[in-house]
């Protein structure tokens, strides 16, 4: 979008074909436009052709996903696969060419991509590479607008001619202030695996403490976290209570971090415990919920909401399957609304009702969960939802709304570290 050629590759033919017809297999606010405008102007193209890609490109970005093995570690098979393939195509090429690892990976890697891409070019001595560690550091959600105003970028290299170019790949994102931070290979892989630790460390604290909240009586979690969020070294972004982080990087990344020190001869104290605090939290959501709803018999249960987080229809690691695998172990009927619920419907199958309209999901239940902040549920008509449901129990697992209005209004509410029962 900014005026550069851009050749993806991709080994599954069923996505490559998507893309040239113009559509796409995850959901992502802006993307679809941006796809369709480049590739019809010439910019843009996909392919499963490796060879020609990289023997026509300067810059090779490797893109690919790193998930988590069994133990936690970073899985790292399919970008070792990619490192040799594209070794191989850097076999007859020549001229300059610069290889950008993108995955997020763990400390170290840049070491092993290196040698795998040398030992698959063996001699060729037409061809001069470098390698840079440059990671993503885009939200789902708001991928286009992460990568477009990039709060930093991040370039690790030990080549300023590498780094020469790769400045001026960015310079059309850099213009209003220098964003560009050098250091390297290494400084940087660890800098966005610290970045998503710092971040998930947050989120974690603040769900302890709604978790200290729930067994002390009289504290209500959103007054205490606007108390502490107002002290400006603390600020409010990542400080929402929450069922617990998910998505494809905070739980891989954390894990993937601690096991790597591990292998290298650090056992981290901190880092150690966040994933499972983590894991424990959704597990005590599921849990509770089912503890208050012990006395309905097969409870029906509304939930808003069921991606891992707004905007996206990513369920990788999403808290709402935990949560509701607990609720359908306790004989709970339960019927969802999601705008973006395709993917969840292939986890649930038909264990669960989607529903097109989320008035529908209050309909005859006991209880109404808010799952997923969707701006869309922000906004509730509480006396409607009063008379369109069987019981008077709203769970807001993302403290989004009123508490004491709801509660005035008839309900039960419990929010993550908020309670406000009707009196007795
Ligand atoms: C994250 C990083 O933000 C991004 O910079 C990196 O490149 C990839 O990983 P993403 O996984 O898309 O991005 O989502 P993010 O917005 O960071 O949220 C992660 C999880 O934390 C979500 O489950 C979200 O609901 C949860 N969260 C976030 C909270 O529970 N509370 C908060 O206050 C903020």
């Amino acid at each position: 979008d900014r005026g550069n050629k851009v050749i993806c590759v991709d080994k599954n033919p069923n996505v490559v074909d998507l893309l040239n017809n113009g559509k796409i297999h995850i959901y992502e606010p802006g993307l679809e436009e941006l796809v369709e405008k480049n590739t019809k102007e010439g910019r843009l193209k996909f392919t499963g052709d490796i060879i020609s890609a990289v023997e026509n490109s300067d810059i090779i970005f490797l893109g690919v996903n790193t998930p988590s093995d069994k133990d936690g570690s970073f899985n790292l098979e399919y970008l070792f696969q990619a490192a040799k393939d594209v070794g191989k195509a850097l076999q007859k090429a020549s001229g300059y060419k610069i290889v950008v690892g993108k995955s997020t990976v763990p400390q170290g890697t840049f070491k092993l991509i290196t040698e795998i891409i040398n030992s698959e070019i063996g001699n060729n001595p037409n061809l001069k590479w470098d390698y840079v560690s440059n990671p993503e550091t885009l939200a789902e959600g708001t991928a286009v607008r992460d990568f477009a105003k990039p709060d930093r970028i991040i370039i690790g290299t030990k080549s300023d001619r590498a780094f020469e170019v790769m400045e001026d790949l960015y310079h059309p994102f850099n213009i209003t202030n220098d964003r560009v931070i050098r250091g390297s290979p290494t400084d940087a892989e660890l800098a966005k695996l610290m970045s998503n630790t710092a971040l998930a460390t947050r989120v974690a604290m603040v769900n302890e403490f709604a978790r200290i909240a729930d067994v002390t009586e009289d504290a209500d979690m959103n007054t205490i976290r606007i108390m502490v969020c107002e002290d400006q070294r603390i600020g409010y972004k990542f400080m929402f209570p929450s069922p617990g982080y998910g998505g494809s990087c905070f739980p891989k990344d954390i894990q993937g971090i601690v096991e790597q020190s591990k292998k290298d001869g650090y056992n981290p104290l901190l880092l150690n415990s966040i994933h499972k605090s983590n894991e424990l939290h959704k597990e005590y959501l599921g849990k509770r919920i089912a503890k208050i709803l012990s006395k309905i018999k097969n409870p029906k249960i509304g939930i808003l909401g069921i991606t891992f987080k707004p905007n996206t229809d990513d369920m990788r690691d999403a808290a709402s399957v935990p949560i509701i695998n607990k609720l359908l172990d306790i004989g709970a009927k339960i019927s969802v609304y999601d705008p973006k619920d395709e993917k969840a419907r292939e986890i649930f199958a038909n264990k669960i009702q989607f529903m097109d309209n989320q008035n529908d999901v209050a309909k005859d239940a006991d209880a109404l969960i808010l799952m997923t902040e969707w701006k869309i549920f922000d906004s509730q008509d509480f006396e409607k939802l009063k008379s369109d449901m069987k019981g008077n129990y709203i769970f807001d697992l993302r403290n989004r709304w009123l508490a004491n209005k709801v509660n005035e209004k008839g309900f039960n509410y419990y929010g993550v570290g908020r309670n406000y029962e009707l009196k007795k």
